[in-house]
């Protein structure tokens, strides 16, 4: 782990950044970095994680924060957290967002079609600037890409949702807690899910990135509090259920 400075060289259209910093800094897909605009009126760091690199940085995956600029110099430590690893022997590749973004998967594209690897991207989002190769399906066709994948990246949110009125809908047992949701969009297939290798990155604000063990990202899995900065944030499937 590192700590440095990027620039900020870029604000996309899609909220994402191009941030300028040496190769060591640039976490791989799935891993991110803690990053702070100094004298920022917001103290905690956010988390960055990539979309694409570069010999000099890399593209981050939006949101970005809202007083950040092009030309801003922001504190960079990292990269942390377990990111993705494709098996070499999968070469039919399920991307599937649960969440309403796909930019925390959208590392593993390039790297996935040098490889010459199929890729699939399953999601309900509208998705820009995809390579011709990557074939869109929504969340709908997930039976049929289970049966067709050999290996799955899926990303959840570990936030409650919420209610139109922007409350948190703790009435919903399948609201509170990501397996649910993985449950609840996998439904009967959930045993599938189990014979193709699948990883799970599980996203949720990481102030600290372990260091200050602050709690603030703590998950219950399989009966144990686990830390999603340092123990994740991308997790093996099997170790989930
Ligand atoms: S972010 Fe502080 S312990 Fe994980």
């Amino acid at each position: 782990m590192k700590t440095g400075q990027g620039k900020i060289a870029e604000i996309l259209l899609d909220g994402s950044l191009r941030i300028e910093c040496s190769a060591d800094l640039i976490p791989t897909p799935g891993q991110y970095l803690l990053a702070h605009k100094p004298a920022s009126d917001s103290p905690l760091p956010v988390s960055l994680f990539q979309m694409d690199f570069s010999p000099n940085g890399f593209r981050s995956a939006p949101p970005t924060p809202l007083d950040w600029k092009p030309g801003d110099v922001i504190n960079l430590r990292g990269p942390l957290g377990h990111g993705f690893h494709i098996p070499p022997s999968a070469k039919k590749i399920a991307l599937i967002a649960l969440d309403e973004s796909i930019a925390r998967l959208y590392g593993l594209i390039s790297s996935s079609l040098k490889q010459n690897r199929e890729v699939v991207l399953v999601c309900d989002s509208t998705s820009q600037n995809l390579p011709e190769a990557v074939e869109v399906q929504p969340l709908q066709a997930l039976s049929d890409i289970l049966k067709w994948a050999d290996y799955l990246a899926i990303d959840v949110s570990r936030e409650v949702r919420r209610t139109f009125n922007n409350e948190p809908n703790l009435h919903s047992a399948s609201a509170t807690h990501p397996l649910n949701q993985l449950k609840e969009k996998f439904g009967e297939q959930q045993p599938a899910i189990n014979k193709v290798e699948a990883q799970v990155l599980i996203h949720t604000p990481m102030p600290c990135g372990g260091i200050a063990e602050c709690g603030v990202c703590a998950l219950t899995l399989n009966h144990e509090w686990k830390m999603i900065c340092k123990e994740g944030p991308v997790f093996n499937s099997l170790s989930l259920w």
